[in-house]
């Protein structure tokens, strides 16, 4: 079964198309990074005009690039929510015109199930039950994925999403927007122990984790650090940065893999492409004998392939939608029928 995936919900325009939740034919992107680097963040509304002009030429390209025919396509999948509710609209749109126009079935994916299965494109091994640790801009979030289709949330952040703190930290030491990958790159050149930077204390649920502290403490440290015109070891705090925040990360995922007794332990999610994280996670996980998946930085970030691939579940779990179907800024991923 090919499907054709469409992705808009933030700064990237994507289409895939993806034979049964598992090849990728072809994974066409529009980042609009560079744009947005101008303001510091995305700007909503800059986003949605601009996944306008680009979605129909990417999924004309993409047809190109897989080298079928239109009829080839057997189904539309399309990041219905959550996400930048203009941005998601795009995508939604694009993708109910093509599925009426086409005559095809029409799948709504959520996107963070989207990046947990973008690790069944890397590891065509890699099935449920599992547990997933989701890092990205907007999300931080244990999941229990116990089917392609049903998941259980056992931990989430209290406050801001661990790729949202990286951002802001990178931010306030000039690093462009978004600065995650610049900060993480310009850690490795630092002492991690160099700063002391807070953990979050475990809360009710001690699954839930906390990056706001973190945020503040490194903030607070810069902004007094310049005040008292002191100069800033950069590489070092950016190091005892990502190690801050990789503790808040690492051993509740190990205590939420105790829990249900996995033995896999599948990472997804922008910042899964954080060095310290990647290799915190296969040091401790490497002590409860479990294996780890972690999508090639290819796939950590949005893209389209990944919802063609979860898109493929929720197809053979029975969920599609119909031409009503509308774009959620918010929606749990544990998703009910539309
Ligand atoms: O999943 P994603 O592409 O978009 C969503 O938020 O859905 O994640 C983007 C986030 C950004 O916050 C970006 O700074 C972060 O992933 N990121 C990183 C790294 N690469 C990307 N954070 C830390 N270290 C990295 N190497
Ligand atoms: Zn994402």
């Amino acid at each position: 079964m090919i499907i054709m995936a469409v992705e808009s919900s933030c700064d990237e325009t994507a289409v895939a198309l993806v034979e049964d939740g598992r090849k990728i034919l072809t994974d066409c992107i529009a980042s609009q990074v560079e744009l947005h680097k101008l303001y510091g963040g995305v700007v909503p509304e800059i986003a949605s005009r601009k996944h306008v002009e680009a979605i129909s030429g990417l999924a004309e390209q993409a047809i190109q690039n897989a080298g079928i025919s239109k009829k080839e396509i057997d189904a539309v999948a399309v990041t219905y929510a959550p996400g930048l509710i203009g941005a998601v609209l795009v995508g939604v749109s694009f993708a109910k015109a093509t599925a009426l126009a086409l005559q095809k079935p029409l799948i709504p994916v959520h996107h963070i199930r989207g990046h947990i299965a973008a690790n069944y494109l890397a590891y065509p091994e890699l099935e449920p039950p599992f547990l997933c640790l989701m890092i990205s801009g907007g999300h931080t979030m244990l999941i229990d994925v116990k089917d392609y289709t049903k998941m259980e949330i056992m931990g989430t952040t209290l406050d801001d999403a661990a790729g949202e703190c990286f951002d802001k930290v990178a931010r306030v030491l000039g690093m462009p927007y978004p600065g995650g990958k610049a900060l993480d790159a310009m850690a490795a050149l630092g002492d991690a122990k160099k700063y002391a930077l807070p953990r979050s204390k475990p809360g009710a649920n001690p699954l839930d984790m906390s990056f706001s502290g973190l945020k503040t403490a490194a903030i607070n440290l810069i902004h007094n650090a310049r005040q008292k015109g002191e100069e800033i070891d950069v590489p070092s705090l950016c190091a005892s940065f990502a190690a801050a925040a990789s503790d808040n990360l690492v051993p509740r995922t190990m205590e939420a893999l105790k829990r249900t007794g996995y033995r896999k332990l599948a990472v997804a999610g922008g910042v899964a492409a954080n060095s310290r994280i990647r290799r915190d996670i296969l040091q401790a996980a490497a002590k409860l004998n479990t294996e780890v998946f972690m999508p090639p930085l290819s796939l950590c970030g949005d893209n389209g392939a990944m919802i063609g691939a979860q898109g493929y579940y929720e197809y053979l779990a029975g969920n599609v939608a119909d031409q009503t179907l509308n774009a959620y800024a918010t929606k749990s991923i544990l998703g009910e029928r539309l």
